[in-house]
């Protein structure tokens, strides 16, 4: 390890005792000390204290501009007042009741207002709407195998932990990749029906549909991968997947966990100008309280009320995060909301690329929406197989040396993003910009020293002219 990043990671634990000390006694009863492993990281994770606004603190009082944003789910950022207000409302006059409200058909209609469906069903994460449309489209279809995309999550159940990491030696044949399970426990019959072509390569896919000709039901995909950094669909893509699954009777789910709230009103759907059959939604249309929605047509969501389809559950539709969801959509998710993400997140992604070339580094940086991020490879990125190239100790460093100096620039590990959230001001934005021009040029040197010949590699080189 250089001794740039080992000064920055020594740094980290002088500034923060009491997240060590939490992270070692939270060992002894959770497994990596974590409730979900994408928290774990070495040396230890940051314990947060409290956050409002763009801002949090960790439990050694350092206080850091947040651009993790719970893994993008606060585009309302930190306590935003109308959200808080909703809730406390809802605490005083019941939290639970397992029976219908009145929340569940105006925020029905909010969702179809925006994007292009018709009936809504609501759940509690992001896991569980990709879990049911999936269900949705095998049983619309009556085929059992779907589509994903090598490096693509769309969750913790089991047709969709396939494929999400999979490692180089695992990964086979480009044209056809390989079904790799996402850890133990993923059944041979799971991986069979799982089928996995690369992002960006329509190819690929209609390759899947002539192997198994009609016995695909659906293809699912997030519309820009966001597994891997930040990866731009090629133009036409959506369009492309949108004309070969209608040829083959098999249906499109966009799962817009992330980009439905945070890309535009109307998600990736107006972004791209394509209406799937099924759309997945979590994360930030809760304004940070757990949330979460599939939705299609009148004819999918019918296999439901024909009572074709099952699907319950008691924390469906919580009174307190529906009033969460209702404040977020209205006076959150608002068109000046969107001029406002997009205007800082352009700003963001203008001073990172100055930033770039003043000092040499060797990376990119990319935004879409609200959300951008610093890509460490020489040339942008295509596909997940590129994203494997990733220069991951430059990117550690980069990350250390901003959350040292109060700028958590994003989700720790490289395949996450910076969010931007309505509660971010302009100065937030330069501050983040002059931590980076501190930071750039030191990565940048780190860069350089490493890719410089050593002495002896100098002078075999001498001594071969
Ligand atoms: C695109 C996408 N789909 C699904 C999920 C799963 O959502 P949850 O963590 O709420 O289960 C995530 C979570 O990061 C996601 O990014």
């Amino acid at each position: 390890m250089p001794d740039t990043l080992q000064h920055e990671i020594d740094t980290y634990i002088q500034r923060t005792p009491r997240s060590r000390a939490a992270h070692t006694t939270a060992s002894t009863r959770l497994p990596l000390g974590v409730a979900s492993n994408y928290r774990s990281y070495e040396p230890y994770p940051l314990h947060v204290r409290d956050g409002k606004g763009s801002r949090i603190r960790d439990i050694d009082g350092n206080e850091y501009i947040d651009f993790n944003m719970c893994f993008g789910a606060l585009m309302a950022g930190h306590c935003h007042p109308a959200v808080v207000r909703a809730v406390r409302a809802k605490l005083e006059t019941g939290t639970m009741f397992g029976m219908p409200h009145d929340a569940e058909n105006a925020l029905a209609e909010e969702i179809c207002a925006r994007f292009p469906v018709e009936m809504v069903r609501f759940g509690n994460s992001g896991t569980e709407a990709t879990m049911h449309a999936v269900r949705l489209a095998r049983a619309a279809t009556g085929r059992e195998r779907i589509i994903k995309m090598e490096g693509g999550y769309h969750g913790l159940h089991d047709s969709a932990l396939v494929s999400v990491k999979p490692k180089a030696p695992e990964i086979g044949d480009p044209a056809m990749p390989t079904s790799v399970p996402g850890g133990l426990g993923i059944t041979r019959a799971t991986l069979a029906n799982t089928l996995v072509a690369q992002f960006n390569d329509p190819e690929g896919v209609e390759r899947l549909f002539a192997r198994y000709p009609g016995e695909i039901a659906a293809v699912i995909v997030e519309p820009i991968m966001m597994n891997v950094g930040i990866l731009m669909p090629d133009p036409g893509y959506h369009q492309r997947l949108r004309e070969i699954t209608r040829a083959h009777g098999a249906l499109l789910i966009f799962d817009e966990v992330k980009t439905g709230a945070k890309l535009a009103r109307g998600g990736a759907c107006e972004y791209f100008g394509v209406k799937p059959d099924i759309i997945c939604l979590a994360k930030s249309i809760g304004g940070g309280f757990s949330l979460a929605a599939f939705a299609a047509t009148r004819a999918i969501m019918n296999l439901i009320a024909d009572h074709k389809v099952f699907h319950g559950g008691t924390y469906n539709t919580n009174p307190v995060a529906m009033a969460a969801g209702l404040a977020t959509f209205r006076e959150v998710l608002t068109p000046a909301a969107y001029e406002h993400v997009t205007r800082l997140n352009t700003r963001l992604v203008e001073g990172y690329r100055a930033e770039i070339d003043r000092s040499g580094l060797r990376a990119y940086v990319i935004g879409a929406g609200s959300n951008g991020a610093l890509m460490f490879f020489d040339r942008p990125i295509r596909t997940y197989r590129d994203w494997l190239a990733a220069d991951t100790e430059s990117w550690r460093h980069y990350w250390f040396a901003m959350t040292n100096r109060g700028v958590i620039p994003q989700p720790y590990w490289w395949d996450e993003q910076w969010s931007i959230s309505v509660a971010h001001s302009e100065a937030d934005i330069d501050r983040h910009l002059a931590v980076f021009a501190e930071v750039a040029p030191l990565v940048a040197r780190a860069q350089r020293a490493r890719s410089a010949p050593s002495s002896g590699e100098r002078e075999l080189s001498a001594a071969a002219t």
